[in-house]
């Protein structure tokens, strides 16, 4: 089976580092023309300098997820310079914490850069899609969608109401043959990750090295993802071959959910 996405383009969001980045190395691999979004106009600009195709093929766009207004900017004119055929929503995750101890700005903040750009993104985007006849929206969310995750309590609220939008949307587009699927990460080996165990550390007064040797415990598989491992599932359900694949959860997360 080869996994094409020849004369398509998509556009990944959190493309300048971790998981959204192997996302776009391995879209870009497919054949797809792509457009990199995140803050960091710099390292995107690296990041598609170093993909198949290069800047020749491959387009950024610098912009806050925090900042609505600019969001919606940012996708209509993404989707003003033609059809985009896979769009990959992506983002940083939120501070950790006890929810009991968060803010009611850290909620709305955290609404505004997940939800609300995922909504703009797809209003955006998914004319084209329909036109075209080809559309797969994959959201990166995370294993808490499943089993919330001590600790993380604006995140974890957060990515259930993503994962609440992705459902309902996958029923409302799958008549127009778009598919809207999550990935849902494990431990991954990125910047994010480096950050929890930081601020666990920092919170109990333990050894970091303790709390990563805590985590892999949890792990059956025994090791931490590489961010290409969540990349290549997004590249499947990317692919023409998940047509049929449609309003799911996939976790990636070397077994670690104990729930089915
Ligand atoms: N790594 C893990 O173990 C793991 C596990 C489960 C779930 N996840 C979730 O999966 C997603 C990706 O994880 P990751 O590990 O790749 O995270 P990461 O290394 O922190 O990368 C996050 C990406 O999002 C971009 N971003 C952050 N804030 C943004 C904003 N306000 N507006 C636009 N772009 C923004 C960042 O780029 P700029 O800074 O350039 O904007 C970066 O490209 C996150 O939501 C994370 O919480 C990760």
């Amino acid at each position: 089976m080869q996994l094409k996405l020849e004369g398509r383009r998509a556009v990944v969001c959190g493309a300048s580092r971790g998981i959204g980045r192997a996302i776009a190395g391995v879209l870009a691999d497919m054949g797809a023309s792509l457009t990199l979004v995140a803050r960091d106009e710099s390292a995107l600009a690296a990041v598609a300098a170093r993909l198949p195709g290069g800047a020749a093929q491959h387009g950024i766009r610098a912009v806050d997820f925090l900042d609505t207004a600019a969001v919606s900017r940012a996708f209509a004119d993404i989707a003003g310079e033609g059809p985009v055929h896979v769009l990959v929503n992506n983002t940083g995750g939120p501070a950790a914490g006890p929810v009991f101890e968060a803010r009611p700005e850290e909620f709305a903040d955290a609404f505004r850069q997940h939800v609300l750009a995922a909504q703009l993104a797809a209003q955006a985007l998914v004319p084209g899609m329909r036109k075209s006849k080809y559309g797969r929206i994959i959201n990166i969310i995370s294993t808490s969608v499943k089993e919330p995750i001590p600790g993380l309590g604006v995140s974890n609220t957060i990515r259930a109401a993503m994962a609440s939008w992705a459902k309902t949307l996958s029923r409302e587009l799958a008549p127009a043959g778009i598919t809207v699927n999550n990935v849902l990460p494990g431990f991954t080996s990125t910047e994010r990750l480096d950050y929890l165990f930081r601020q666990r550390a920092e919170k109990s007064g333990g050894d970091i090295e303790e709390i990563e040797r805590a985590a892999l415990a949890q792990v059956p598989t025994g090791r931490f993802a590489r961010p290409e491992e969540i990349a290549w599932a997004v590249g499947f359900l990317a692919s023409p071959q998940a047509a049929y694949i449609n309003g799911i959860n996939v976790p990636v997360d070397g077994g670690r959910m104990a729930s089915l």
